[in-house]
């Protein structure tokens, strides 16, 4: 298997004024291609933080990152949007949607910083919707839609860009059972249609039984990995 995400020693320690907060441990995984993972823990264990720096977001403090065999560490800030825009779709736990964008102008705009442009783009925005089924919102502004359907439309955001790494951040929290199922679903299929890696930070226990592996995480430390159904 192919190694999407390679982390070594991987650390982050965050300087509040004199108080430092150590959110993620030194911590080495290895995340494969065509692997979808959920990343658990309690509220504060690190899940979001330890995403961030996946998605080349975040920094480390220490510590390595590689992203498909390319060492992103020590990469600058000019240097890294490039990454994020080849390899990673992010999809954050407060949507980050744009206001005054519909949600096809959302998707659209998503896809234009990918390099995807004209009837290409249009299409695949259309044919995001209608996956995650909102095909009788496309034109909505994210003010007129409820919470789950905008955390649908950036979970689609993220599916049209086609990249081979995709970051979750409790992607089902608002949704309920059927929509939380249909959305992991989606990933899955796309993980093994398309070979890409899907890390997902997640409470939500009912979606379980999705993941390959299992990540869980406390305090900052990587407490154990569990293969599912093993
Ligand atoms: N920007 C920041 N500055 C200082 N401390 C931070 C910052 N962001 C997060 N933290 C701290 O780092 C720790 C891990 O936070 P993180 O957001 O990664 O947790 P989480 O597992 O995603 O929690 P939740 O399930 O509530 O989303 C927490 O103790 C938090 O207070
Ligand atoms: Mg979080």
């Amino acid at each position: 298997m192919t190694d999407a995400l390679v982390t070594r020693e991987l650390c982050k320690v965050y300087q509040e004024g004199s108080i430092q907060v150590t959110a993620v441990q030194p911590c080495s995984v290895k995340l494969s291609a065509g692997e979808v993972i959920g990343l658990f823990g309690p509220s504060g264990s690190g899940k979001t933080t330890l995403l961030s720096i996946l998605g080349c977001i975040l920094r480390p403090t220490s510590g390595e990152l590689s992203v498909f065999g390319q060492e992103v560490s020590q990469l600058n800030e000019n240097q890294l949007p490039e990454i994020r825009r080849k390899y990673i779709s992010f999809i954050f736990q407060a949507f980050n949607l744009f206001p005054a964008l519909t949600a096809f102008e959302n998707i659209l705009l998503g896809l234009r910083i990918k390099g995807v442009v004209g009837s290409e783009a249009e299409d695949r925005t259309a044919k995001m919707l209608q996956e995650v089924g909102l095909g009788h919102r496309m034109h909505f502004l994210p003010r007129d839609m409820s919470g789950g359907q905008k955390q649908r439309v950036a979970v689609a955001r993220a599916l049209a860009a086609d990249c081979p790494i995709i970051l979750a951040d409790e992607p089902t929290g608002n949704l309920d059972i059927s929509n939380g199922r249909k959305v992991m679903e989606l990933l899955k299929e796309l993980a093994s249609e398309k070979q890409c890696c899907v890390v997902v930070a997640t409470h939500d226990n009912r979606i379980e039984d999705i993941f390959d592996r299992i990540v869980y995480m406390e305090d900052g430390f990587i407490r154990r990995i569990k293969r599912s159904n093993a």
